[in-house]
């Protein structure tokens, strides 16, 4: 490793998969002074072309030629190629003794890298909690960041650094609970949209036009958002079921089943779930609960 003054030391990183996130870690951590030993992608092309991106000395379509006497090395393929692109390196001892292997997956943990550590390599995985569409974009939105952290006890000291160097904010998690973490960002990100997506065929139904739906329903979104950021769940929710206003939530279901009877499902589903949070905020009794739940079985 590089040593800078003090006990400051900067290690070296190569990056394996140097696609949307690859560059743009490469690119904030060039930036900090990391020296950026090597990029490999699947194609000489491309690796050359990634390498001009982030400034680095060496690039390959073969990853060990890159990774060898590297201090950091990530793997930021996509998720179903780092076990197998981190075996190939192994196989081919593309990993020194003690480097730090990162792959950036939120759905897999470390384990995934176990063929760098039967070589001497530790495993870990940083997860930045953001949806990046494009390099630059995400070398906007990863400082400010939360950056979901695990592996290997001896590497946690270099990935805590390179969170703290990204500009990231630091969230540790157990190796065992990665799998119900990103199942919480697919429900964030991902259903989130399918939400939103329920909520204009609903106006549509009701004779908003699509386009117009999504700006008329915007402030009322960003208003609950902002009144669960100020005041938490239970206590943000409002409405009907908050209120235990039974009649309102029977002509819902009998407006739907004449005109949006394929979003019953989801309507009764998600209302289940809000009958919880009323009894949880105490608006609600147990029986006015019960008779919503019936309603909404
Ligand atoms: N994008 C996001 O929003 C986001 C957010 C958080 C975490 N992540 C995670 O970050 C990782 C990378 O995602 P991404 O969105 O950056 O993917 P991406 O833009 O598709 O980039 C993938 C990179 O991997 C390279 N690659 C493919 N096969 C390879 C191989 N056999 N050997 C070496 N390199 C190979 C590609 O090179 P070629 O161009 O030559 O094929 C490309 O440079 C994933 O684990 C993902 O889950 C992504």
């Amino acid at each position: 490793m590089q040593a800078l003054s003090g006990n400051d030391v900067i290690p070296s990183v190569s990056i394996v998969g140097c696609g949307t996130v690859g560059a743009a870690l490469g690119k904030i951590l060039s930036d900090a002074g990391y020296p950026i030993k090597g990029v490999a992608t699947s194609r000489p092309e491309t690796a050359r072309a990634a390498g001009e991106k982030v400034g680095a000395h060496a690039y390959s379509d073969r990853p060990w030629e890159v990774t060898r006497g590297v201090d950091v090395v990530f793997i930021t393929t996509p998720d179903d190629l780092i076990a197998s692109v981190c075996a190939e390196i192994a196989r081919h001892q593309g990993f020194d003794k003690n480097a730090v292997v990162i792959h950036c997956s939120g759905a897999l943990s470390s384990d995934i890298l176990s063929p760098a550590r039967r070589g001497g390599a530790l495993a870990a995985s940083l997860h930045p909690l953001q949806s990046f569409a494009t390099v630059n974009q995400a070398v906007r939105l990863v400082p400010g960041s939360f950056c979901t952290i695990e592996g290997d006890a001896e590497a946690m000291p270099v990935v805590r650094q390179i969170v703290h160097d990204l500009g990231g904010i630091l969230l540790e998690i157990g190796k065992d609970k990665k799998t119900l973490y990103h199942a919480a960002a697919v429900a964030a990100s991902n259903y989130l949209v399918t939400l939103l997506d329920f909520v204009l065929n609903l106006g549509e139904a009701a004779g908003m036009p699509r386009d117009m739906a999504f700006k008329a329903f915007h402030p009322l979104i960003m208003g609950t958002l902002n009144n669960v950021d100020a005041r938490g769940i239970p206590d943000a929710l409002t409405g009907p079921i908050a209120r235990g206003d039974v009649e309102t939530v029977s002509t819902h279901l009998k407006a739907m089943e004449e005109g949006a009877a394929s979003f019953l499902p989801l309507y009764r589903c998600l209302g289940r779930f809000t009958v919880d949070l009323a009894l949880a905020k105490k608006t609600i009794t147990r029986e006015r609960a019960d008779i919503l739940l019936k309603l909404l079985r």
